[in-house]
């Protein structure tokens, strides 16, 4: 499994620093599925999804034709299977490179929130905690952000937390992407109740999105949609990330893309393969 989120996460950054305007969403996929088989990787764990701007508002949305456009971010969320494992990440940047001031303050705010769940992983804690803790993170930091909403969907149309991450926090991977096992004992009632134990595998994967045409939204931020995905496994004091090498933070992506943008224009590329650190 670490040698398929390596590769995955190599891939990744590969793309990042490959991501241009005017390049299309599937140019983009094609060089991300690339780099996975060039590194061994059997190939795309699911079919891999880049959604520049608007269409990441479509949770499963799969590259198109669509051009990549200056101003836009793009929402990759690519994984590979090596050995028969999967790796699953999602890493939201710009297209030129450089986070408008709106989108860094949301992009900074899922990341907040994605950290401090990751942060509470140990064995035994229950997925409901981890939950509660993206969930707190998200809705305050939106009120900070002037957003008016309420924690769960409710009727008369007011804006919720749950329209805008309309998917779960994460689950568990492995053989599959999606892999087997509830979230839960038998005979445990509650959902998501399940203690977490060493070994165990599983996706952290908090999203915002804002659609461009919801007036309940304040207007700076709609349009902007971000998730960010690692692949985290328990350990027995706490948890290991790994998809860390997966460029992350907003200073790390903005040097990553600019120093790439430099080495393109003098006509060089970046290396596409990964050193095997792990054997099979
Ligand atoms: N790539 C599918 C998922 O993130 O669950
Ligand atoms: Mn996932
Ligand atoms: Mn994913």
């Amino acid at each position: 499994m670490q040698r398929s989120a390596d590769i995955g996460t190599h891939a990744h950054n590969a793309g990042l620093m490959q991501c241009h305007a005017g390049m299309s969403e599937v140019e983009l996929r094609s060089f991300i599925e690339h780099v996975f088989l060039l590194n061994g990787a059997a190939g795309p764990s699911y079919t891999t999804i880049v959604a520049g701007g608007e269409n990441g508002n479509c949770l499963h949305h799969l590259a198109s034709p669509d051009i990549l456009r200056d101003g836009q971010l793009v929402l990759v969320d690519a994984g590979c299977e090596f050995a028969g494992y999967a790796s699953d990440i999602t890493r939201t940047y710009p297209v030129n490179g450089k986070f408008s001031p709106a989108q860094r303050e949301i992009y900074e705010l899922v990341l907040a929130a994605q950290e401090a769940a990751i942060q509470a992983v140990k064995p035994g804690v229950v997925w409901s905690q981890l939950n509660k803790i993206c969930d707190d993170t998200l809705f305050q930091g939106l009120e900070k952000l002037g957003f008016q909403l309420t924690r769960t969907k409710e009727a008369g149309g007011k804006l919720s937390l749950d329209d805008l991450m309309p998917h779960g926090l994460g689950h568990w991977l492995g053989l599959d992407v999606h892999d087997v096992g509830e979230k839960t004992l038998p005979g445990v009632r509650n959902k998501n109740e399940r203690p977490l134990s060493p070994g165990m595998v599983f996706t952290v994967e908090p999203g915002l999105y804002l659609k461009a045409d919801d007036e309940r939204i304040p207007a700076r931020y709609r349009g902007i949609n971000v998730r960010i995905e690692d692949n985290i496994r328990v350990t027995d004091s706490g948890y290991a990330v790994l998809t860390s090498a997966a460029f992350k933070s907003v200073a790390d992506i903005e040097q990553m893309m600019e120093y790439a943008l430099g080495m393109r224009r003098e006509g060089g590329d970046y290396m596409p393969v990964v050193p095997a650190k792990h054997k099979p």
